[in-house]
């Protein structure tokens, strides 16, 4: 090659650092063995709260609510069994049951005479609570918070009553657990209890009511004594109701012959207004490093938790409390922050979360009954639980989590970017990409960051399938696609809209780069088309699961002789979208070098010459 041609290529010296800002070089284990993961994941994993009060708009009233039903089952096609539910929440302990009152609704109570800023009698339930719920996919667990609150003369009684009755009453879906008390480190501030309140009273409270529900329900209809999960605390912080605290306090201890604590249970928040001091804008939850500082504490009691023996779940959780934020936790950002919350709480091995909705929630997946004008709809996170079930239902009840390490994505990026692995049956199956950069729908110009993967030498030569979490941008409240599928407003069924397959290849030594638009995630599975397995369920039967048939062929080129070509040309296209012209290559180098405003828009001027330098570059090099 003639030497004048290839001089251009000198200039390419200053753009690695500009590059640099925009990639990232990853390696994966492709044993699970050899990698640090998690346990293999439920089925149900992802899932959500229900707010007791609003049962009946979920699961409709007289009628049911079929679109509800509709994106419970989606979820269970895809992951193997149904979303977890948690029917839990303040308003457990206002509640008390009727077997006498056959409404498909809940009253007030006439005679209530409890103690409480809200009386812990003040709603009265009937036996169709439990045939409304009953309508939910069959067998989806669910925890089912009873009320600790009320302690008149007759409290065993009455929680011996509810516990019968959801026992009775859920024949369709299954009964997995029993809550005692909704955040009873909260029972001072709401007046359900005076005077010396404190773990070591809600401990003895607590078994002592578990022991009446064991002794006189769960045992004569031949359930476990380890059914219980406590504490359910909103926030143990200062408290005397952390894990460590109540262990010592016996919690965990026999009673009469019998452990009740089956699992930890705690709740938490990204977000609660009215309670986090600073403020919240969507960047702010898209910056995934916020998720890590908020969760640090937790973290911990999640690592003390599991020393305990006993598993850790997370049952009340969402992007911002208690009823979201429009314009953050209803719009596409938020279904990215739910991805990478989902994949970091199992790697954690947190081994359930559930998304807490109430009807009137502009942070619930769905909105259930017309509500602020607006018939029922789909939110965008409804679509980050849609992948996560595919993630999890691709493995078959196998599937593991692990995150990679990207703590050295400075600049602008830092705190944009996630990507986990998910492994089936012990090898490397899939890698999670995150790229949570805003970029609004009115973005022309969106940017995006490369993943430079390293899928091992067993994965070389292969082919890696994309999925993509997408929408027109972080701030829209509609149009999301997930793997091309978009779930039906009002009726939420799934039809795939967009049926193309995008497909890599992996080189021979097993390499390949994926490039990530900003305000996007892609999960890359290798071998075949995320969905397009069936997906075998508990009882050694399958799910339908095929909602995309990998059968369309590939669209993106990337066979092994091209990848370098083909990653170059990614690098370049990457930078091309993000040019608005303006700074040249020079002044763009330097605030690199500065730290301060990163590169992320390049001159036309830097990209004619980075266009021109790879295309030298692949006539030096071919
Ligand atoms: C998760 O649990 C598995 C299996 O017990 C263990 O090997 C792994 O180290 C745990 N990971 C974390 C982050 O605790
Ligand atoms: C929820 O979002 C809707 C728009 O969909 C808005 O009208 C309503 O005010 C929001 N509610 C709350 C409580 O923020
Ligand atoms: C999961 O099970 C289905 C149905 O048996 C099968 O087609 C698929 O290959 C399995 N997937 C894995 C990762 O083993
Ligand atoms: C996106 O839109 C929000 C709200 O309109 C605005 O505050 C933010 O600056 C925009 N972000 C970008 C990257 O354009």
């Amino acid at each position: 090659m003639i030497r004048s041609l290839c001089f251009p290529l000198v200039w390419l010296a200053g753009l690695p650092l500009s590059l640099a800002q925009t990639s990232l070089s990853l390696s994966a284990q492709s044993k699970a063995s050899n990698a640090g993961v998690s346990s293999p994941l439920d089925a149900s994993f992802a899932g959500f709260g229900i707010e007791p009060s609003n049962l009946f708009s979920f699961t409709g009233g007289d009628d049911a609510n079929d679109f509800s039903v509709q994106m419970m089952q989606n979820l269970a096609d895809y992951s193997g069994a149904p979303p977890h539910i948690r029917l839990g929440g303040n308003t457990q302990d206002y509640m008390v049951f009727d077997s006498s009152y056959n409404d498909y609704a809940w009253k007030n109570n006439p005679q209530s005479s409890a103690q409480g800023a809200i009386a812990a009698d003040s709603m009265v339930i009937g036996p169709s609570y439990f045939k409304a719920l009953d309508r939910f996919p069959k067998d989806t667990p669910i925890t089912y918070g009873l009320n600790l609150a009320y302690e008149d003369s007759d409290y065993v009684d009455r929680i011996v009553a509810t516990a019968q009755a959801a026992v009775d009453g859920m024949q369709n879906v299954k009964l997995y657990s029993f809550e005692i008390g909704n955040e009873p480190d909260l029972y001072l501030q709401n007046q359900f209890r005076s005077g010396s309140w404190d773990g070591q009273t809600y401990t003895e409270q607590f078994l002592d009511r578990a022991d009446a529900v064991y002794q006189q329900v769960l045992k004569p209809a031949g359930l476990s004594a380890t059914f219980f999960e406590p504490p359910a605390t909103a926030s143990t912080i200062g408290t005397t109701f952390e894990i460590e605290m109540l262990v010592q306090d016996g919690l965990t201890d026999e009673k009469n012959g019998n452990k009740y604590v089956g699992w930890w249970n705690q709740h938490d928040y990204f977000y609660f207004i009215g309670v986090t001091p600073q403020s919240l804008t969507l960047d702010d939850l898209m910056d995934l490093d916020g998720t890590n500082t908020q969760f640090a504490y937790w973290e911990k009691q999640v690592g003390i938790g599991l020393d305990t023996g006993l598993p850790y779940v997370l049952r009340e959780m969402s992007s911002v409390g208690p009823i979201g934020m429009h314009g953050v936790s209803d719009v596409f950002g938020a279904a990215l922050w739910t991805l990478n919350f989902f994949c970091y709480t199992a790697s954690l091995n947190i081994s359930s979360v559930q998304m807490h909705m109430t009807d009137n929630s502009n942070a619930s997946a769905w909105q259930p009954i017309s509500m602020y004008g607006r018939d029922p709809f789909v939110r965008p996170q409804y679509y980050a639980h849609a992948a996560m079930a595919q993630i999890v239902g691709n493995g078959n009840s196998t599937t593991q989590i692990g995150s990679l390490a990207v703590s050295s994505v400075t600049g602008e990026y830092k705190g944009r970017i996630r990507a986990y692995t998910a492994y089936a049956n012990g090898d490397l199956q899939s890698v999670i990409l995150i790229n949570s950069m805003q970029a609004n729908a009115s973005d022309g110009n969106k940017g995006s960051f490369t993943f430079n993967l390293n899928l091992g030498s067993s994965n070389k030569n292969k082919n890696v399938y994309l999925s993509t979490l997408t929408a027109d941008g972080a701030d829209s409240e509609s149009g999301i696609l997930w793997n091309g599928i978009t779930f039906a407003d009002g009726s939420g069924k799934a039809s795939v809209s967009d049926s193309s397959v995008t497909m890599k290849r992996t080189d021979g030594s097993g390499k390949v780069s994926i490039s990530v638009r900003d305000s996007q995630a892609v999960v890359a599975n290798i071998n075949w088309l995320l969905g397009s397995n069936a997906v075998l369920k508990g009882d050694g039967s399958t799910t339908e699961g095929a909602r995309k048939k990998s059968t369309a062929g590939p669209t993106a080129t990337g066979g092994a002789g091209t990848a370098a070509w083909t990653g170059a040309v990614t690098t370049t296209l990457a930078l091309a979208s993000s040019v608005t012209g303006g700074g040249s290559a020079e002044e763009t180098a330097a605030s690199g070098q500065r730290g301060e405003a990163p590169p992320r828009r390049m001159g036309l001027r830097a990209l004619m010459v980075c266009l021109v330098a790879v295309m030298i570059a692949f006539v030096c090099f071919a």
